[in-house]
């Protein structure tokens, strides 16, 4: 009698918090990184100091009690977002981890189930369109397997693409502006119906048309750089009338360039004479590299390092280290709505990524890893 009494007690009172009281502290851990100099959004700061996180999150909390990680006079960035990529097989994630890419936006991959599938503890975080929207016709259409509810000739078909990938839970829309694609007006309804599901649009364009097209339909990020013709003013101002961001992935476009025999000139004055351009008349301009092993397209950048050669090339075409970094810090972060990451701050991820030496000074810098944490959990690193 007096057991059933204690275990109908102990029954009510686990059963009230959870876990039998006592259990759930212990399972808070507690992380200190000191003397570090740390990225406030603008600057590293002078004096060395230290970041706590509990578990996953940052936190202002004292570090009393935390397990203790030197940081040794380094530097402390939040982890990188690599703004374009494509996540075809988990294994990808690992390498871009170990070159401190925290967060992976994938640009269209098929079924969707298999990149959302990747979400692991510790793994570079992941976001998807799942299939791109393209027409019938181009090379991306003949994978195969391809979703034809992704082909997209009509205005109709765009509204009824959007709704698939968003009963998906596609977390953006994707879509494929050339060799061929849908025109202004079929790109006009996939805004309007991606935006009234509350999602960014993001648009392939590889050429000064296609701008021209993601600009009359409002798109919010265009991606890539044009090889045929610089953006020039009357497109740059039709960007910041419309508040769009740009994700160049000028490391695809020289590897295009170079693995097409195309000559250089092509990129140096069109893809990365318009990030010159657009970048003095302050277009906002985010961090993305195209890694893929796909073997549909034109080049390959590999995982995690072409985000650090990406940062080179846009240092090269005029943007400041500062506004490189935040390209692939707060910005991407405010860019694609994840208000969780992106700078280091208490209440966000603890996404970090500790470097040996000042990227602000040098961007190859970028280069100088010795810790990553995904969401507070510790992986050395050096590459
Ligand atoms: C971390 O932050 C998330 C999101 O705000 C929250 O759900 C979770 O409870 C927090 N965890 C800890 C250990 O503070
Ligand atoms: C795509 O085009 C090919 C060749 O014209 C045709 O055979 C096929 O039926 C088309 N697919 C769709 C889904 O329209
Ligand atoms: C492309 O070729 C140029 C000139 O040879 C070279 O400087 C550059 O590093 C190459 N880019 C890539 C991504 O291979």
């Amino acid at each position: 009698m007096l057991s059933i009494i204690y275990l109908s007690t102990f029954l009510a009172l686990t059963s009230a918090c959870g876990l039998p009281h006592g259990f759930e502290k212990k399972d808070l851990v507690k992380t200190a990184i000191k003397n570090v100099h740390v990225w406030n959004g603008q600057k590293f700061s002078k004096d060395l100091s230290t970041v706590v996180f509990i578990n996953g999150n940052l936190s202002n909390a004292p570090s009393l009690g935390a397990t203790m990680v030197d940081g040794a006079g380094g530097y402390l960035l939040p982890g990188f977002i690599d703004a374009h990529c494509h996540i075809q097989e988990c294994s990808y994630l690992d390498a871009m981890r170990q070159y401190g890419v925290t967060t992976a936006l994938d640009m269209g991959t098929f079924p969707i189930s298999s990149v959302k599938g990747c979400r692991a503890s510790g793994v570079t975080d992941i976001r998807t369109p799942g299939a791109a929207g393209t027409v019938n016709g181009t090379l991306i259409s003949q994978m195969p397997g391809y979703p034809s509810d992704s082909f997209i000739e009509t205005p109709e078909a765009g509204r009824s693409f959007v709704a698939s990938r968003v009963s998906q839970g596609a977390d953006y829309i994707k879509v494929f502006l050339d060799p061929l694609g849908p025109d202004k007006e079929t790109l006009t309804a996939v805004v309007k119906a991606a935006h009234a599901a509350g999602k960014r649009v993001i648009t392939h364009s590889t050429s000064y048309a296609d701008y021209d097209t993601a600009e009359a339909a409002k798109a919010d990020i265009p991606c890539h750089a044009p090889l045929d013709k610089a953006i020039d003013d009357p497109s740059i101002a039709k960007l910041i009338a419309n508040g769009q961001t740009i994700v160049p992935t000028l490391i695809m476009m020289q590897s295009v360039v170079n693995n097409t025999g195309t000559p250089l000139d092509a990129y140096t004055f069109n893809a990365q004479g318009s990030v010159t351009n657009m970048y003095k008349a302050g277009v906002p301009i985010v961090v993305g590299s195209d890694a893929n092993l796909n073997p549909y397209v034109p080049a390959n950048p590999p995982f995690g390092l072409s985000l650090h050669q990406e940062l080179q090339l846009l240092v090269q075409a005029g943007v400041s280290p500062v506004d490189a970094i935040r390209g692939a810090t707060s910005l991407a972060a405010h860019t694609f709505g994840l208000y969780d990451r992106g700078s280091i701050l208490p209440g966000l991820r603890a996404d970090l990524v500790l470097l040996g030496a000042d990227p602000t000074a040098d961007i190859s810098n970028s280069l100088s890893i010795q810790k990553v944490w995904v969401n507070g959990v510790e992986h050395d690193s050096s590459v």
